[in-house]
């Protein structure tokens, strides 16, 4: 095979078969680096063609680190005792909403662990809430997994997008980052049931998690663009000093740089954030992801004083431009790469809001 072929083909066709992913990723450095810039200047491109050169915000507001599930990666599951758990109530989060707002923002992204104490009728509030004041805005959320019930109360109170990372696409591997009580089969029917309802939905996986193999990452993406997500979270695990996983290696950063360019040409249409996590492992990583054909960036809202409490893994960022005070610093970063941020709510082209509402 040759990579050269295999690249032009991804970035016309949209696609890739088994073989032909895994023999891109295991070779595309073997003759240098210039394959991978063309391939992310071909995401680039592509980014460019569907949204234009611009990058959109969200607004993150962490809302609790209580959290009933057990992730073995996740720095806040709840065997960790030496977590500060916190919750936000909802004054606080339309605080940070406000804050957003003033900012240019015009989408809260409402995420939290798997915290029993936003029952159905708390969530729902708060969501409607948020919708009255704001009503030219989108909601977010990245609550974890719930019933079908529960997402469309929360579809029907105004929450526009969900966010729920698939993981790994292994059924294999899936058991090896989770506890038995979670299964990939329930993980992918809550993403199956939120596309129903009508969500813009959001699939994704970290890159170099513990056990996982090129193989996995093939079927991950075949999985993406199988579900044909609007949105993919991708970024490089980093190990939590609390959790099993704490003698791990950090996710490389060009592995995932070359998983998010391939991700943008096999789902051109995705909303592709340069996430966190992979500014938190090198202080070029976002600008790199923007410029590997990302298009999203997500600066913490949260109340200052709490931000290091959500700790999904350790040195995560919170501060600079993935925080909402240095918006301008963020915004000349963004503009030095020859893009811009586009201030409108950024839903994706493919997606109405048809049901329901
Ligand atoms: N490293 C990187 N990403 C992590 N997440 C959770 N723990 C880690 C970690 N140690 C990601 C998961 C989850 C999202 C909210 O954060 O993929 O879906």
């Amino acid at each position: 095979m040759d990579i050269e072929y295999l690249i032009n083909k991804l970035s016309t066709t949209n696609s890739l078969c088994f073989d032909e992913l895994l023999y891109l990723i295991k070779n595309i450095d073997k003759q240098g680096l210039e394959l991978r810039q063309n391939l992310y200047k071909l995401a680039s491109h592509t980014r460019d063609k569907y949204y234009g050169n611009k990058v959109f915000l969200r607004g993150l507001v962490e809302v609790s680190n209580y959290c009933k599930s057990d992730c073995y990666y996740c720095g806040i599951r709840c065997s960790n005792k030496n977590v500060d758990r916190y919750r936000l109530d909802k004054k606080d989060i339309l605080d940070c909403c406000e804050i957003g707002y003033k900012i240019g923002y015009k989408t809260f992204v409402l995420q939290s662990g798997e915290d029993l104490y936003f029952d159905d009728d708390k969530m729902c509030d708060i969501i409607s809430c948020i919708k009255n004041k704001y009503p030219d805005c989108a909601i977010t959320l990245s609550l974890g997994e719930k019933s079908y019930d529960t997402y469309k109360k929360y579809f029907l109170s105004g929450a526009d997008r969900y966010l729920l990372r698939h993981e790994t696409s292994s059924e294999s591997h899936y058991s090896k980052l989770h506890p038995s009580n979670l299964k990939l089969s329930n993980r992918k029917e809550c993403l199956e049931n939120l596309k129903e309802i009508g969500f813009q939905i959001g699939a994704g996986f970290m890159v170099d998690s513990p056990f996982q193999t090129d193989e996995d990452i093939v079927n991950d993406l075949l999985y993406l663009k199988e579900l044909n997500p609007h949105m993919v979270g991708i970024g490089p695990f980093i190990p939590h000093h609390d959790t099993i996983f704490k003698d791990y290696k950090p996710g490389d950063l060009n592995k995932t740089l070359l998983i998010l360019s391939i991700t943008r040409l096999l789902l051109p249409a995705s909303l592709l954030p340069a996430t966190t996590a992979l500014a938190s492992i090198d202080p070029k990583g976002r600008n790199m992801g923007l410029l590997a054909g990302c298009n999203v960036i997500m600066p913490n809202l949260s109340p200052y004083e709490l931000r290091n409490k959500y700790s999904l893994y350790d040195n995560k960022l919170s501060t600079g431009c993935e925080a909402y005070e240095y918006h301008k610093s963020l915004e000349d970063t963004i503009n030095n790469l020859g893009l811009s941020i586009d201030y409108s709510r950024g839903d994706n082209i493919n997606w109405r809001r048809v049901k329901c509402l």
